[in-house]
């Protein structure tokens, strides 16, 4: 069987996911949905005229969705289906101000997702994302190692760009890890974070590193205001994208999601950001690591934070 991956939503989190998952081409096909007629068919046609130039076989199929699952057959036999159905924010906004308006929209999809695609591992990137995935995992009953979410990657991908630009060093060089919620509780974490494999702390001013933590938890807001119509995608996507495929090849890589934690670091009950293992079946296991003693307890703070929050969303 070939590999089968699909997106939902068409937006600009879809669309430029649904490319880059094309241009890696492993997959066989890429579904891109979405509830705009026409919107997908064309995104999907556009970037199939695009093949001859970049050099990939992998086919994109564009699927308009009805109010009742209309159309969701094409999802069917799909390894993975990213959901990046829902609002963004509008500046001023925090990604909790969208939490009633795409806990319907993201219900509806997992839903349709569980009928159709009943043994794909699901990636969440809709916001809020620590509460969408929570909800996806219980509108889809699927086995909780086989629905995440992308949040992790994208925030250390963040933090790792603003130290290698503000020691201008390649990115390649700087290695960072951002853990905890995809929000106000997001635990950027300088003990574990390196340049050229020395401590962060060794080549960077306590205060620069706050800095940029600060700016890292707002790394989100900051593109918001620039952009003024929506919210990031580029790098957003890039996250999203690699996590697919890490699941379609069963890699193995170690990577920052948002998973299902259960006694790691002391917290139990939780979707949470940690470094997982990404494989097949979704989170292979949560790989913990050693941190200081703040940076612990700022994490089981984002774990209190987020268990609040997903103990309301079962009733969304
Ligand atoms: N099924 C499928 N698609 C849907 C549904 C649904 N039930 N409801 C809405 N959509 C689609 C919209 O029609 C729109 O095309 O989701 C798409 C969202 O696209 P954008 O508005 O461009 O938003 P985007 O930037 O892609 O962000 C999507 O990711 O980062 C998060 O906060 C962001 O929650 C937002 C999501």
């Amino acid at each position: 069987m070939g590999k089968k991956v699909t997106v939902v939503g068409a937006g600009f989190y879809g669309s430029t996911t649904v490319q880059r998952l094309a241009e890696y081409d492993v997959f066989d096909t890429v579904v891109i949905t979405d509830i705009i007629e026409g919107k997908p068919a064309g995104i999907a046609l556009d970037l199939n005229q695009s093949r001859p130039v970049e050099g990939f076989e992998t086919k994109v199929v564009g699927v308009t969705t009805g109010p009742n699952g209309e159309g969701y057959e094409a999802i069917e036999g799909s390894d993975v289906v990213v959901i990046t159905a829902g609002l963004p924010r509008k500046p001023g906004m925090s990604r909790m101000d969208l939490l009633e308006t795409n806990a319907k929209i993201v219900r509806q999809v997992s839903e349709n997702v569980a009928k159709y695609a009943p043994n794909a591992v699901v990636i969440v990137v809709s916001n809020p994302l620590d509460e969408m995935t929570a909800l996806a995992q219980i509108a889809t009953q699927f086995p909780r190692n086989r629905v995440l979410g992308q949040a992790g990657m994208l925030d250390t991908a963040r933090f790792t760009n603003f130290v290698a630009e503000a020691l201008q060093v390649p990115v390649k060089s700087v290695k960072t890890l951002t853990l905890g919620s995809h929000g106000d509780t997001m635990v950027p974490v300088p003990s574990k974070s390196t340049v050229n494999g020395k401590p962060l702390r060794e080549v960077m001013p306590a205060e620069q590193i706050e800095d940029l933590v600060v700016r890292t938890r707002n790394g989100g807001a900051e593109v918001v205001a620039l952009l003024k119509t929506g919210s990031a995608y580029y790098a957003p996507s890039a996250a999203a994208a690699r996590m697919a495929k890490a699941v379609v090849e069963d890699s193995g890589e170690v990577m920052p999601v948002c998973a299902w934690v259960d006694g790691e670091y002391g917290i139990s009950g939780v979707y949470l950001g940690v470094e997982a293992e990404i494989g097949r079946q979704g989170v292979r296991r949560v790989v913990e690591t050693d941190l200081d003693a703040d940076e612990l307890a700022a994490l089981k703070e984002a774990a209190e934070a987020v268990r609040a929050k997903q103990a309301d969303i079962s009733s969304m």
